[in-house]
């Protein structure tokens, strides 16, 4: 745990994607968060933290977003507002490598990348 505070403390930004579980966050991924969340110096302050996540169904874990977000708000960390990534039907969207083959979801996540600190209006 100590290692990933560090990861965490030296990265210039930190990029989460996440499934969704009974429209939360997974319980061991939740589990890290707090590892991660105790003591002054918990690595997430004031870090640059963009959010995204992948479901088999259509909503792409829109739900979890919202959870996490909170749980972000709590630990100080400078959360990307927009644009948002919900990566639906996501299954059909990958290969066997794990690389995104659907276009539409590579042009997503590459504005998500690449929006201003202060996020994107749309
Ligand atoms: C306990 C559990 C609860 C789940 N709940 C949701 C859910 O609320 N919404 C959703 O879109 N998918 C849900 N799923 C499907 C996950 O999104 C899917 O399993 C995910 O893509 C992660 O894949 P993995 O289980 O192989 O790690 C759930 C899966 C599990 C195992």
């Amino acid at each position: 745990m100590q290692a990933l505070r560090e990861r965490i403390r030296r990265a210039d930004a930190v990029v989460i994607a996440t499934p969704e579980y009974n429209f939360t966050l997974p319980g061991v991924f939740k589990n890290v968060l707090d590892w991660i969340s105790r003591g002054d110096d918990q690595p997430f302050a004031g870090k640059p933290v963009a959010i995204l996540s992948a479901s088999q169904g259509p909503l792409g874990g829109a739900r979890v977003q919202y959870d996490l977000r909170r749980v972000m708000m709590f630990v100080n960390a400078m959360v990307l507002v927009k644009p948002e990534v919900f990566i639906g039907s996501a299954a059909g969207k990958f290969d066997a490598s794990g690389a995104c083959t659907d276009e539409a979801t590579r042009k997503f996540v590459t504005a998500q990348m690449a929006a201003p600190r202060s996020g994107s209006a749309a």
